[in-house]
């Protein structure tokens, strides 16, 4: 059966096409690299995208995060096509080139704080967050690192040992990295009824002091890693006392505090950087995702003292920074300060929430609509038991690919809708989606 609307038009899905590549997919390569839809991809552009079998998506996606300006920008393609015409690897290691410089300088720039700071590029989120840690450590002298609960910073040994969801991401993985320690994160759709919202900061903080005592000394700790807004955790976004807080307490303390906006950056909450909305100015941050288009780079930025105390060759990789993801970069950096997506984001968040607040009237398995930015989400649960609705969930992203929006789940128990469109969807295409996606919750909701 044919759907059309002005910018969706879905067929069954997967198509004839889309199932032939399924069958190759599923011979030839590992079960473990999770899928999200069945689709295979032809061509996408800003906030479509066409698959092999002629079907249109609004992606509502936007790959985890990695697209706030969009599929295919053309300052973006013709950056990387001109870089790969000149060079595309001579190793910065071997010999440097000046996109990788530029870039650098670029992200100390615009990172928050005005102290001297320094950058080192890599490929991937996990790969910085393995950084990050390594150059604290060094700085510090100290070994101990804090996560949070619910926190997510990748797959590999050390950053799946920060992360805090079990399954997928740790279950039968183990043994994990030493000397990581898990603290609590605020949650406020969990806070006890009988406590107030600031009373609830405060009963946070003083766990978060009191973990200091049970469960490893500040002596021991050189730093904590914290998603100023949980990304897989759930779209969480904490008490701004709460962040300053446990910042106030590792400046105290000897204790970096490393930011993860590897989710959060580039625009998606209504600042370039989510640290600016609790006003903190981090030791070291992590980038990745928004900051090529696509493009797999990452970045680490910390204060130079920090960074400097990595000495040649503890750090970097092959193609850490590579041309062409720094061409890609500072492409598309100029593109999110030009066309002010992080403006824009404030106001497609602002669409958002109140279009499901709206919703939220008539269908009560929504617990919560939320949003920073367009960092957005709802979150189901039973309105009598309050138990979280993971398979609601799964099978309402489902049910909203098969009608034409692409859209993912988060939480720990996946019971969470997350918005990650690309910033340069058009109000129509965002109205479109957003209609789509009610249409197919009040099917499910009433049967
Ligand atoms: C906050 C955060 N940190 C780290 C990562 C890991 O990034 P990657 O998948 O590029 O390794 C992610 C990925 O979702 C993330 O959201």
């Amino acid at each position: 059966m044919q759907k059309s609307k002005k910018y969706i038009r879905v067929g069954n899905i997967p198509g004839e096409k889309s199932l032939h590549l399924l069958e190759e997919r599923n011979k030839y390569v590992s079960k473990g690299v999770g899928n999200n839809t069945p689709i295979f991809v032809k061509r996408a552009h800003g906030a479509l995208v066409e698959d092999v079998d002629g079907n249109m998506f609004l992606d509502f996606a936007g790959a985890i995060g990695s697209l706030n300006v969009g599929h295919t920008p053309e300052s973006v393609v013709t950056a990387i096509t001109e870089q790969a015409q000149a060079y595309i690897h001579p190793c910065f290691h071997v010999a440097m080139y000046e996109p990788y410089v530029q870039l650098a300088k670029v992200l100390v720039e615009l990172t928050p704080g005005k102290m001297e700071k320094k950058a080192m590029l890599l490929n991937s989120g996990a790969e910085a967050v393995e950084n990050a840690v390594k150059i604290a450590r060094k700085y510090t002298g100290k070994h101990g690192i804090v996560s949070f609960s619910r926190g997510f910073h990748g797959r590999t040994l050390l950053a799946m040992s920060l992360t805090s969801k079990v399954k997928p991401y740790k279950y039968k993985m183990g043994p994990f990295a030493p000397a990581v320690y898990k603290a609590q994160y605020p949650y406020m759709i969990e806070k006890p009824e009988s406590l107030t919202d600031e009373e609830y900061v405060e009963y946070c903080l003083h766990q978060f002091h009191q973990f200091f005592l049970t469960e490893v000394s500040p002596e021991e700790v050189a730093a904590v890693v914290m998603e100023p807004v949980q990304g897989e955790g759930g779209f969480i976004i904490p008490p701004k006392e709460f962040v300053q807080g446990v910042y106030e307490f590792c400046k105290k303390n000897d204790i970096l505090f490393i930011a993860d906006e590897i989710q959060t950056g580039f625009g998606r909450t209504g600042y370039l950087f989510a640290s600016e909305h609790f006003e903190i100015e981090p030791d070291i941050m992590t980038l990745s995702k928004s900051l090529a288009a696509g493009f797999p780079i990452s970045a680490v930025v910390a204060r130079k003292e920090i960074m400097d105390a990595v000495t040649p060759g503890e750090a970097g990789g092959t193609y850490g920074g590579s041309p062409i993801g720094c061409a890609a970069a500072l492409a598309t950096i100029q593109k999110v300060i030009k066309d002010d997506l992080p403006m824009r984001a404030r106001e497609i968040g602002k669409k958002i929430v109140m279009h499901f607040r709206h919703v939220q009237k008539n269908v009560n398995i929504i617990a919560d609509v939320r949003g920073l930015g367009a960092m957005c989400a709802i979150e189901f649960r039973d309105p009598l038991t309050n138990q979280p609705l993971k398979e609601f969930v799964s099978t309402y992203t489902k049910a909203c690919y098969e009608a034409g929006v692409i859209v993912l789940s988060a939480g720990i128990h996946s019971n969470v809708v997350r918005f990650l469109m690309p910033l340069v969807i058009t109000d129509e295409e965002l109205e479109e989606g957003l209609e789509v996606m009610t249409d197919v919750l009040k099917q499910l909701f009433h049967g």
